[in-house]
């Protein structure tokens, strides 16, 4: 197998620190075995996310120089907006400090109690800021978006079927947007078809309702759909991309994504109604609409960063990065969610520690495997993240996958570090009925996932 070559080289280097097996299970003693609270400079490896973890490029550093530090009517925030709108299409670009703030700004104009907002999946923060305006955050991913082994090129996909009838049932007043995410992060990174963008805008036109993209990962979807959708191949990313933006009437945007940048992101639309009500907001909570919670330098980051993105030479070693990562070891009999996404490797902990119950954390215990032995640093998005009691029987209620994601940051990371990533999931996955279950030592009523400590459960499996 052939890892794709990096299409750039290293200007500046940042060393990281290989520490020793003994340190890093003390740290793991020491943080409850949660790997939320391990320092990160005892980490070699760092894949727990994809966001904000980008390498800037020498341009963007160098932009970082011609930052305009004016209150009002920066110069960075107008190259900024002629670039979204660029890319885009849409009129109003509102910048934020990340795209949960773009969340909560469109949510709290648009979305009042009791409605429901459809989703293909929601992200945790998407879901937290339309459940925070008392409505109801609902997923309609298609069904193999949900079966880990289905091959389906456009797994990201909304269920056109169930998103009609919803509609049916709830109609304009109920439904005051519906969100495509693209590419779809909770359900494993997968793309989205424009075909299935536009039957999702003709049903939201029939209705009268928007549709509007949570767009963090667009430029990765619109390679996907060059690669994998009949009529594209020819075309240019940036081309698609913004064919794929023309289908909606805005959208929010984390740009610590694929906005290549450590802090940043905006909303963006059409509707001049809207910018109103937006604004007013927008400046109780996070700032004037030329800096929107950021520094000029930080616009003028940005504003290059969603240019680099829609390079191709970029996309396409990025995408083959994550891919060879994934068939590596998938090739070793590791089990992974397929096809790989955009910007993650998703394992699936339920099959790779098939002698864990759920009740016991399989996912985590791979993460504390992981990170034990070889210092990486995987999350875990399973039992731990999204189990909790039922209200009314007080049983523990499982999700259907326990996931581990190793999330590969932009630029940061070489293929040779890529492979040492693999051996190493390899090696634990030859080792794996020595791995021990988890119990909760300690948990939080909300998020548990980031602040509980947990123990090894006793004694460990007997190995056959
Ligand atoms: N939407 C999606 C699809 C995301 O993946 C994220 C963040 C957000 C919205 C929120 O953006 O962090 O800038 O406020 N995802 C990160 C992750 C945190 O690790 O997947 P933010």
């Amino acid at each position: 197998m052939r890892f794709p070559a990096e299409p750039y080289r290293i200007k500046v280097v940042e060393p990281i620190r290989y520490s020793s097996k003994e340190e890093r299970a003390k740290l793991l003693e020491r943080a409850g075995l949660n790997i939320f609270a391990v320092p990160a400079d005892s980490i070699y490896i760092d894949l727990l996310t994809d966001s904000g973890t980008s390498a800037m490029s020498d341009s963007q550093w160098a932009g970082l120089m011609v930052g305009d530090e004016s209150y009002a009517g920066s110069r960075n925030f107008f190259k900024l907006e002629q670039t979204v709108r660029e890319i885009t299409g849409y009129r109003h670009v509102i910048p934020t400090h990340q795209g949960r703030m773009a969340e909560n700004l469109l949510f709290s104009a648009m979305v009042r109690p009791g409605q429901v907002v459809p989703n293909n999946s929601h992200f945790d923060t998407t879901r937290a800021n339309v459940e925070a305006q008392g409505a109801e955050a609902l997923d309609l991913v298609i069904p193999e978006g949900l079966d880990p082994a289905a091959e389906h090129p456009f797994k990201g996909n909304l269920d056109t079927a169930r998103l009609e009838e919803v509609l049916q049932a709830r109609g304009k007043s109920d439904v005051p947007l519906v969100m495509i995410t693209v590419t779809n992060n909770s359900g494993g990174g997968q793309p989205v078809s424009i075909a299935n963008a536009r039957a999702v805008r003709a049903i939201c036109d029939r209705h009268g309702v928007p549709l509007f993209f949570d767009a963090c990962r667009f430029a990765e979807n619109a390679y996907f759909i060059k690669e994998r959708e009949p009529g594209h191949a020819n075309r240019s990313v940036r081309e698609i991309a913004r064919e794929l933006f023309d289908v909606a009437v805005g959208c929010t945007m984390s740009a610590k994504k694929d906005g290549l940048v450590n802090i940043g992101g905006f909303l963006a639309f059409q509707a001049d109604a809207l910018e109103e009500a937006v604004t007013n907001l927008l400046l109780r909570v996070e700032g004037f609409p030329t800096y929107g919670g950021l520094a000029g330098r930080d616009l003028e980051a940005m504003a290059r960063g969603l240019e680099e993105v829609l390079d191709e030479d970029y996309l396409s070693f990025r995408i083959n990065q994550v891919r060879m990562l994934g068939t590596m070891l998938d090739q070793a009999g590791v089990p992974i969610v397929k096809p790989v996404g955009g910007h993650a490797v998703y394992i699936d902990a339920k099959r790779f520690l098939a002698h864990i119950p759920q009740s016991q954390f399989p996912g985590q215990a791979l993460v504390v495997a992981l990170y034990r032995t070889y210092g990486i640093r995987a999350v875990e998005v399973g039992s731990l993240m999204f189990g909790h009691k039922d209200p009314k029987t007080g049983e523990e209620v499982f999700p259907k996958l326990d996931l581990v994601r190793l999330a590969v940051p932009r630029r940061v990371y070489t293929s040779e570090q890529m492979r040492y990533v693999a051996r190493s999931v390899i090696e634990i996955h030859k080792e794996r009925e020595t791995l021990r279950g988890l119990r909760i030592v300690h948990e939080a009523p909300v998020l548990r996932h980031f602040t509980a400590r947990l123990a090894e459960v006793t004694p460990a499996p007997v190995r056959t």
